[in-house]
């Protein structure tokens, strides 16, 4: 079985060079720090484009299959660029996505709508700009798209968003009828939101189901089971109301390698499951075989990603640990305290002293918490030496705060050698930018 991009734990062009030095993208990492300085996010490009091209491959043995990157794993400009240019679509959670999807120049027919709790004038903008679907996921806002839809005098095509009752924990699920989930029709409210589409709802066109089931996903039978259940939906509400929904949206969760101890199967793995699957259950509930939406996020992005650290204090607990505090932190990438995420990293500059010690990296932030990597072995890493931490590709940026006032940092995008600067680092002016003194406290 072929191996994918998300079972690497480094970027593919990462490499030692003859310095000693780490290089990516062909840009050796001493000279990026250098020129843009640290904390800096690093995305490969190579990387990115390989795993867009490990995913097309994966999947060009059923024919109707769609693409739609989650942009919330991570939603720039630049990298929405090279999604749409490498054929996929998006997957949108907010205005705010959706502006960014625009103005990166994507194919707005290709970007689907997904969220718990949209707002009117969010509903609006996807209609303004012609997302292509809309997944509804609750009674409230089909009433809003439907009005929405009316006083603009179009018709709205959507999907319908599902809890089919499968919840994976990364390495365990469970399966019941019902969840505790916040998203989408439990499966007992499914026929009342079909019914009100088909019957009361004049400007919504119902396309298919929407389920999504977890994210670090290492399993594959969940994969089976969500589509079986999807399938199965198809089937019965075509009896019920004779209507033929030919399109199903399996949703992301494929996982990637942030230890080595973690094995996620790969693209080819998974579309295997996946389109063995809905083969088999197309068969035996009798469907035409629907368009498949599937909608990667973590996958994608994360293995091309790396961020840059220079190390700086560090603190001897006698008797305990050694703590090694680096310029950035919970801010740039809050997995590892509201998550309890393990990420490995390597010393990026050359060291002449190899013998490892084991520390514990701590950020910059206020907070006890602020543990990016608790034990890991290093070359005894000091003041001035740049660490690289891996696989920060996907929901660092994306979840990135201004906590302490620390500005948000910069992004460079990396290729044969040259790099390029995809997100500016923010000023101290940024910070301010949006504070207003009233004029009565002056
Ligand atoms: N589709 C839907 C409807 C989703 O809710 C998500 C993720 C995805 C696709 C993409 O899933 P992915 O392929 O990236 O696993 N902040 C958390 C992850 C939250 C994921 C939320 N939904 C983290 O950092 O682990």
């Amino acid at each position: 079985m072929n191996e994918s991009t998300n079972q690497f734990l480094r970027p593919i062009t990462l490499r030692r060079n003859d310095k000693g030095n780490l290089e990516i993208g062909g840009c050796d990492v001493v000279g990026l720090v250098q020129q843009y300085g640290t904390p800096l996010y690093v995305i490969d490009e190579k990387t990115l484009r390989n795993i867009c091209v490990d995913y097309k491959k994966a999947f060009a043995k059923y024919d109707k299959v769609n693409m739609m990157f989650a942009s919330k794993s991570l939603c720039t400009l630049a990298t929405s660029l090279i999604l749409a240019q490498e054929g996929f679509g998006f997957d949108v959670v907010s205005g705010g996505e959706i502006y960014t999807v625009y103005k990166s120049g994507a194919d707005m027919n290709k970007v689907l709508f997904n969220g718990n709790n949209k707002s009117y004038d969010e509903l609006a903008l996807a209609i303004e700009l012609g997302v292509g679907r809309i997944s509804a996921d609750n009674f409230l806002e089909l009433d809003l798209l439907n009005e929405i839809a009316k006083s603009e005098n179009k018709t709205v095509d959507i999907l319908l968003r599902i809890t089919p009752g499968i919840e994976c924990h990364t390495h365990e699920y469970i399966q019941t009828g019902h969840l505790d989930s916040k998203f989408g029709f439990d499966l007992t409210q499914l026929d009342e939101a079909v019914d009100l589409v088909l019957n009361s709802y004049t400007n919504l066109k119902l396309h298919g189901l929407h389920a999504h089931i977890g994210s670090q996903i290492f399993e594959t039978q969940v994969y089976h089971d969500e589509i079986e259940i999807l399938v199965k939906e198809i089937a019965r509400l075509d009896e019920k109301f004779g209507i033929k929904l030919d399109e199903i949206n399996i949703g992301g969760g494929l996982g990637v390698k942030y230890t080595e101890t973690d094995y996620p199967p790969s693209t080819y793995e998974i579309a295997d499951v996946i389109i063995d699957s809905l083969q088999k259950s197309i068969k035996k509930y009798g469907i035409e075989s629907p368009s498949l939406f599937i909608e990667p996020g973590r996958s994608i992005i994360s293995t091309s990603g790396v961020t840059l650290y220079t190390i700086g204090s560090s603190k001897q607990v006698p008797k305990g640990r050694k703590y090694v505090a680096v310029d950035g932190g919970m801010a740039d990438n809050p997995r590892p305290s509201m998550y309890q995420a393990k990420y490995f990293a390597e010393i990026a500059n050359s060291k002449e002293e190899d013998t490892l010690q084991t520390v514990t990296i701590a950020g910059r932030f206020c907070e006890s918490g602020d543990i990016l990597i608790k034990d890991i072995a290093l070359p005894q890493p000091s003041e001035g030496d740049i660490l690289c931490v891996y696989n920060t590709g996907a929901y660092n940026y994306s979840m990135a705060s201004n906590y302490n006032r620390v500005q948000k940092s910069q992004m460079v995008l990396v290729n044969n050698s040259k790099s390029d600067i995809i997100v500016n680092r923010e000023t101290l002016e940024d910070l301010i930018s949006h504070d207003v003194i009233p004029d009565r406290l002056k």
